[in-house]
């Protein structure tokens, strides 16, 4: 009898164990140790120019988005805010509801509350969707914090900065990586279901007999989609809906003269620094949004004009046929 009491004894004090810590640990962050004593609670300026602060404020107890810009950026950043624009409209109004977005400056500096505000009307980034800025010094311990800092590579002048974004939801503590040149659709959906509910399986049953047909996409189609999409449509706009930040593409290649078309994809800032009339013109009309040089090579114009070409091709014998 002493024996197995002898045996039994250290397994009742582990069983016990859990009631005799402090009350306290159950009710402070439970799950995760990513809560107000990792992230700095810098305080920062939102294009409105209201204070706010990046715990409590911006991603306490949320599913939140955030990356870092500087609106002075002239090819990165402005593929980088499309293509989370359209992760914005996919989303709708959750956005500011139960998902938010931050762009956050690296170049305080410059970016002041005011430009911050133009750079948003530029892109039409709706609600749910805020600028900061805020001082230099905090926003580098922030970027820190979130693991976007690159220890070498930044030196204040190049402004090259990490272009990943941080999604994540605060309470559950699951942050995540993400290249902002990923899918919006798998963007949208990482925000709006895995961030939320990830531990329960979809409710959805799906079959792959329902799956619809995967046609290979072409070497043009690819680009498109990767470097183009997020700007561009290509006549699937429905009406009223989803305008892209640029004009719409079918059709350009039959409108355009060919020369024109593949400098203006070699080199678009050039053309608009020589003040090409046609560049011009489509300048002023998409609100002085300059369209990033995307540093293609021959190759790929050639492959993105035969895609442009073949899809208009493909539209209008689609149409002719209903
Ligand atoms: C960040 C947004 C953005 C991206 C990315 C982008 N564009 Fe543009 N594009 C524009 C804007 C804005 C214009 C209108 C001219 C301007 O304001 O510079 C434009 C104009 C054009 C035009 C001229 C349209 C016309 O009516 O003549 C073509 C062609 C074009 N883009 C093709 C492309 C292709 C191909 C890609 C991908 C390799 C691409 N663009 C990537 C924003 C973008």
């Amino acid at each position: 009898m002493p024996h197995t009491w002898r045996l039994l004894l250290p397994l009742l004090i582990i069983l016990s164990l859990p009631c005799a810590l402090p009350p306290t640990s159950a009710s402070a962050d439970p799950d995760t140790p990513w809560g107000a004593d990792y992230f700095p609670n810098i305080p920062l300026l939102t294009q409105d120019g209201r204070q706010v602060h990046f715990f409590d404020d911006l991603i306490k107890d949320k599913v939140v988005a955030i990356n870092f810009i500087f609106t002075g950026c002239g090819d990165s950043c402005p593929v980088e805010t499309a293509r989370l624009r359209q992760v914005q409209k996919l989303l709708g109004e959750r956005v500011g509801q139960d998902i938010f977005i931050y762009s956050i400056s690296i170049d305080p500096y410059n970016d002041t509350p005011a430009t911050l505000k133009r750079y948003a009307e530029k892109f039409a980034i709706g609600p749910g969707w805020t600028l900061l800025t805020g001082e230099a010094a905090d926003i580098e311990q922030l970027r820190r914090s979130l693991g976007l800092y690159i220890e070498g590579l930044e030196n204040g002048r190049s402004k090259d900065h990490n272009l990943s974004l941080i999604i994540g939801n605060q309470a559950t503590g699951r942050w995540m990586k993400a290249s902002p040149f990923e899918s919006p659709y798998i963007l949208a959906d990482r925000l709006a279901n895995s961030l939320h509910n990830w531990k329960t399986a979809s409710a959805q049953h799906r079959d792959y007999t329902q799956a619809p047909d995967i046609r290979p996409p072409s070497k043009g189609e690819q680009l498109f989609r990767t470097r183009c999409s997020s700007c561009h449509t290509l006549g699937d706009t429905e009406p009223g809906v989803t305008h892209g930040i640029g004009p719409d593409l079918l059709g350009v290649t039959r409108q355009r003269d060919e020369a024109w078309l593949k400098r203006w994809l070699m080199e678009p800032d050039r053309m608009l620094a020589e003040k090409d009339p046609l560049a011009m013109l489509l300048y002023e009309q998409y609100n002085q949004l300059a369209m990033p040089n995307m540093r293609l090579g021959e190759t790929e114009i050639t492959a993105l004009l035969d895609y442009l070409d073949e899809e208009t091709q493909r539209r209008q014998s689609a149409s002719a046929q209903r």
